[in-house]
C-alpha cells in the first residue's frame, strides 16, 4: 500500500542544512499498524510529514496504492490528502468556533458533498469513538482525551485508506491514552483501518502490529533486527 524508497529530507536553516532524513526505504501493508518510534530528533515527525503528503521530500519516492506521490503539484496533493488520508496531531488542531459534530463534518465538507450526508457520516463516526452524547458542544467544553477522540473522529469521517497519527497521546495521561491507543486498534481490527503512528512511549509498542527504528533520519536496522526475535513482535520482513 505504501513504498517509500530512498527517502531524503534535507532543511536549511541559513546556510546549515539539517538531515533529517538521510535515505529511509519501507514498505506498509493494508491493514497494518504501524509505530514510528525512536528517539527525539531522529526524524519521526519528518517521515510522517512526508509520507502523510504534508510536506515535499527532498528526494526519494513514495507509492501509495501504486501512485508516485512524491512529486505531486500542490493542488493534486491536496486532492489526494483530502481523499484518502486522514491525520492526527498530538495538539488536536480542532476549531473551537465549531461544534464537535462540525469539526467532523469539515473534511466530507470540503469533498463537496451534501451537508446532511456531512453530518450524518460525522454523527455515526462520533458515535464510534463514544461521542455521541457531545455532538452539539463546542470543543473547549470537552477533556483533552475526548478532543483527541473528536480529531480521530475527523481522520476517520472521510473512510481514508490511510491515518497518520503524530504522537496523538502526548498530552494525555496515562488512561486517555489507552482509551485513544484502544480505539485506533479498533479501527484498525474492525475496519482493516491501516494506521502509521509516530510514539516514543515504550508501552504503546503492544498496540502495535510492527514497530519501525528510526534513528538519525534513517531505519534502526539493528534494533529492528534485536526486537524482531522477541517473541509478540513480529519481525520487520519490508527492509
Ligand atoms: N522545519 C524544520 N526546519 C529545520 N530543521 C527541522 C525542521 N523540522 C525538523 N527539523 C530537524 O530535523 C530533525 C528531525 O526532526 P523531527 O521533528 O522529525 O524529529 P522527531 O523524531 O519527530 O522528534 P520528537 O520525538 O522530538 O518529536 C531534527 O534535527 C530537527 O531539528
Ligand atoms: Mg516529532
Amino acid at each position: 500500500m505504501i513504498n517509500v524508497a530512498d527517502l531524503k529530507k534535507i532543511y536549511l536553516l541559513g546556510n546549515v542544512e539539517v538531515a533529517a532524513l538521510r535515505g529511509v526505504s519501507l514498505d506498509i501493508r493494508k491493514g497494518e499498524f504501524v509505530g514510528i518510534m525512536g528517539p527525539s530528533g531522529s526524524g519521526k515527525s519528518t517521515l510522517l510529514h512526508q509520507v502523510g503528503l504534508l510536506d515535499t521530500p527532498s528526494s526519494g519516492h513514495i507509492l501509495i496504492n501504486g501512485t508516485d506521490v512524491s512529486q505531486l503539484d500542490d493542488e493534486t496533493r491536496t486532492r489526494f490528502r483530502l481523499l484518502h488520508l486522514g491525520y492526527v496531531f498530538q495538539d488536536y488542531a480542532l476549531v473551537s468556533e465549531l461544534t464537535v459534530k462540525e469539526n467532523v463534518a469539515i473534511p466530507a465538507i470540503m469533498q463537496g458533498k451534501p451537508l446532511a450526508e456531512c453530518y450524518a457520516a460525522a454523527t455515526a463516526v462520533l458515535e464510534k469513538v463514544g461521542l455521541e452524547r457531545r455532538l452539539d458542544h463546542l470543543v473547549f467544553e470537552l477533556s483533552g482525551g475526548e478532543q483527541q477522540r473528536v480529531s480521530i473522529a475527523r481522520a476517520l469521517v472521510n473512510r481514508p485508506a490511510i491515518v497518520f497519527a503524530d504522537e496523538p497521546c502526548a498530552n494525555l495521561d496515562t488512561e486517555n491514552s489507552r482509551t485513544v491507543l484502544e480505539l485506533f486498534r479498533a479501527v484498525n481490527r474492525d475496519l482493516g483501518q491501516t494506521v502509521v503512528m509516530v510514539s516514543h512511549e515504550p508501552w504503546h509498542r503492544e498496540y502495535f502490529d510492527r514497530i519501525i527504528f528510526i534513528r538519525d533520519g534513517m531505519m534502526d536496522l539493528e534494533r529492528i533486527a534485536y526486537e524482531g526475535k522477541h517473541e509478540g513482535l513480529p519481525r520487520q520482513e519490508t527492509c
